[in-house]
């Protein structure tokens, strides 16, 4: 660890060199980490409930995943797959394809982040079905990039300022016992938006999260998946 480096100069040269538009919730700075344990530039060390936003889910440098990027690095670091492709994005595809519940065979494709992912996801819906709706929920998060605000469902902090967003994207309330929004409320208000703003023969996708996060870590009931099903 490099001792001259402290938080407080780490804060004052990361505000001056990077916009405030990238929201940054902790003060401290990230020097290792091991499992679930993590250590800032001051040697203080904490418990990461973090994780990465939740992603780190074998904990930080599992020994597992260090021997193969380590096994990656020795053979090479980036061809870019659609120029030249390699068998580890074929077979983490077939691993995918093989869980993935569907009645149909599936196919996977892979992107570098959740708002790319989603972004893809209309793309194909759009191009399949040959019609332009997608019905997403309140209190849903579908990231930060123009169609990923547009279907996300919280204008603080996401979209304000940032529109107008692409069209033909509508909200439904999403069930929310807290919020007194029942099951039979929500599949009540995507029938009104049949009657209101779009017809279904013009809708080429639902989008919704299994739990919703940002919406306040809340699970979708069965009777819900069913019921849009
Ligand atoms: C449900 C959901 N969709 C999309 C995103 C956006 O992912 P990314 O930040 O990788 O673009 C997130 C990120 O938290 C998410 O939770």
């Amino acid at each position: 660890m490099n001792a001259k480096v402290d938080n407080a100069t780490l804060q004052a040269r990361k505000n001056a060199a990077t916009p405030r538009g990238v929201g940054v919730m902790c003060d401290f700075y990230a020097a290792r980490a091991e499992n679930t344990e993590l250590w800032d530039v001051e040697g203080r060390r904490f418990i990461d409930f973090a994780a990465g936003i939740a992603v780190c889910n074998t904990g930080h440098r599992h020994p597992k995943i260090v021997e193969a990027i380590r096994a990656q690095l020795d053979c090479f670091t980036h061809t870019a797959y659609q120029i030249v492709p390699y068998e580890s994005y074929v077979s983490l595809a077939e691993k995918i394809s093989a869980r993935a519940p569907s009645r149909y065979p599936n196919k996977t494709a892979f992107f570098t982040t959740g708002a790319e992912a989603v972004e893809n996801a209309v793309k194909i819906a759009r191009a399949a079905t040959g019609r332009p709706g997608v019905i997403a929920f309140s209190g849903g998060f579908h990231g930060r990039t123009l169609m990923g605000m547009a279907l996300t469902g919280k204008v603080a902090p996401y979209k304000i300022g940032f529109g107008p967003f692409p069209s033909d994207v509508y909200h439904a309330p999403f069930p929310n016992a807290l919020h007194g929004v029942s099951v039979e409320d929500s599949l009540r208000a995507i029938a009104q938006l049949f009657k209101a703003d779009i017809e279904p023969a013009r809708v080429a996708a639902i989008i919704f999260e299994p739990v919703q996060g940002e919406g306040g870590f809340n699970p979708a009931p069965a009777t819900f998946v069913k019921g849009l099903r």
